[in-house]
């Protein structure tokens, strides 16, 4: 399964994020690739919004690991991990975060530049590659259920 949307705003973006966080569920995680600047953190922050967290996604950061309190449809607690792994330069790094234990929580988890993973990576997620339109606005998103 495989979709491809191209966006011309930032506001399209995140209500495409939006729409898509629709289909996930506890314990989803989600790989965004793409270059500097191609549109992933404000698509994190369209998942953040579908599950009413009180702050939101922000980039650039010099975090790994942000943690969103959000809620699901049922209004029950949910957790949204956001990480950035662009700065991480070893996998210890990541294993000292704990990453393993949000991996496998009830949360959802976003991941950018997850190409840092490399047998880390969940067998099951959903990969989104973002790359940069003819227009300076422009946005090309596609979304792949890899293993689902
Ligand atoms: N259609 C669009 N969708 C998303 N962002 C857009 C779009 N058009 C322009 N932009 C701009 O592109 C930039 C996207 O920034 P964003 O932080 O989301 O990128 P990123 O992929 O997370 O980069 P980084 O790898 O540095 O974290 C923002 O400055 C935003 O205003
Ligand atoms: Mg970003």
């Amino acid at each position: 399964m495989s979709e491809i949307r191209t966006t011309t705003s930032v506001t399209e973006t995140i209500a495409y994020a939006r729409a898509f966080a629709g289909r996930l569920r506890r314990g989803d995680v989600v790989t965004l690739f793409g270059d500097l600047g191609s549109g992933k953190t404000q698509f994190v922050k369209g998942v953040c919004q579908a599950f009413k967290t009180c702050t939101t996604a922000t980039s650039p950061s010099f975090v790994i690991l942000n943690r969103y309190n959000g809620t699901d449809e049922r209004e029950s607690e949910l957790l949204v991990y956001h990480f950035d792994l662009y700065r991480v330069k070893s996998l210890t790094e990541i294993y000292d975060l704990g990453y393993e234990e949000f991996l496998q929580g009830d949360g959802i988890c976003l991941i950018e530049w997850a190409e840092m993973l490399g047998e880390l990576l969940p067998k099951r997620r959903y990969d989104i590659r973002f790359s940069l339109g003819a227009d300076e606005n422009e946005r090309r998103i596609e979304i792949s259920g890899v293993g689902k």
